[in-house]
């Protein structure tokens, strides 16, 4: 792992992209400590808090379909497109932006 700068801004450098299959996710520490959750659904990657709203969960361990991640706690639903709670969209979990550049998948975070 590493910080790279691109054009649009610093990045961190978080998992090769040949690591992330499609349907798969996998969670990732950054440097400070914080769990980030990657995902691959249909072809698109994500990149989301791995951190439940709620109580803490830990979302990346969660049951995947349809675009949805289920926190493996209290079960709340979550769509991984843009972190929004399924049934109380008012709670959502933190997205980043991301690009998958060199072969790496690299996400900006608001304190870089
Ligand atoms: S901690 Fe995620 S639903 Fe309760």
């Amino acid at each position: 792992m590493g910080d790279v700068t691109t054009d649009t801004g610093p990045y961190t450098a978080l998992l090769p992209d040949t690591q992330l299959p499609e349907g798969g996710r996998r969670i990732c520490l950054r440097e400070n400590g914080e769990a980030v959750a990657l995902f691959r659904w249909e072809g698109r990657v994500y990149a989301l808090s791995n951190r439940c709203v709620h109580r803490g969960g830990s979302i990346g361990d969660g049951a995947l379909a349809n675009g949805v991640i289920t926190c493996p706690m209290h079960d709340w639903e979550f769509r991984i497109s843009d972190g929004r709670c399924v049934d109380n969209p008012e709670f959502a979990l933190k997205t980043y932006p991301l690009v998958v550049q060199d072969n790496m998948i690299k996400v900006r975070f608001e304190d870089t």
